[in-house]
């Protein structure tokens, strides 16, 4: 199982980053065979798409914005899941993470069947109000969109407790990435 794992959020050792790390230890744990390649958006160069098509007319290496994308497109392709890790931030992914699902467009026709992941942190006590719930039905409609199959997804509150604190919520998404199956 190939797993490509999109950290979203720019702070390394933040609470998207103790969701993402707690459900990979699950996934590993219970598929010591899978192959995770791990991409930290931040500290990577990928500007957002320039809407221009070009790489609807003849593949990836077509993207007319050559940066780190270019590198990534390959691997994209290649994998089984796609992990999306994501601080809410305005009631959407981080900026970080739109441009890369942005970019995504180049390898739109390669993107059906993979098994997608979503995992979100927002700041607010409350669902309702953080915006995460909207997010969540965002990705769904996505991968329905692109014929991607959303597998599962969780989201966390930083609000009251740093996720890295908080095991309950460290306990539950372990548990759901040892659930990840193709
Ligand atoms: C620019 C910005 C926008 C944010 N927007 C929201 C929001 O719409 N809803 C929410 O609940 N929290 C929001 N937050 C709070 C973050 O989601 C929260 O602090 C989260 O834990 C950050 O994750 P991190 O520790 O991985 O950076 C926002 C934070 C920032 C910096």
């Amino acid at each position: 199982m190939k797993i490509l794992s999109v950290m979203g959020s720019p702070h390394k050792n933040g609470n998207t980053a103790a969701l993402l790390s707690a459900y990979l230890k699950g996934v590993i744990e219970a598929n010591p065979e899978a192959e995770i390649n791990e991409l930290y958006l931040d500290e990577m160069n990928i500007r957002p798409c320039r809407g221009c098509f070009t790489c609807q007319t003849g593949g990836i290496e077509n993207c007319a914005v050559k940066d780190d994308m270019s590198g990534v497109y390959g691997n994209i392709v290649d994998t089984d899941v796609i992990i999306y890790a994501t601080p809410i931030y305005t009631f959407s992914m981080s900026a970080q993470m739109k441009a890369f699902a942005d970019r995504t467009f180049a390898v739109a026709w390669q993107l059906r069947n993979k098994k997608i992941v979503s995992l979100a942190v927002y700041g607010n006590p409350s669902a309702e109000v953080s915006g995460v719930l909207g997010y969540q039905e965002y990705m769904k409609k996505l991968c329905q969109f692109a014929g991607m199959k959303y597998l599962h997804g969780y989201n966390a509150s930083s609000g009251l407790t740093p996720v890295e604190k908080n095991p309950k919520v460290l306990d539950d998404v372990y548990k759901l990435g040892s659930s990840l199956t193709t």
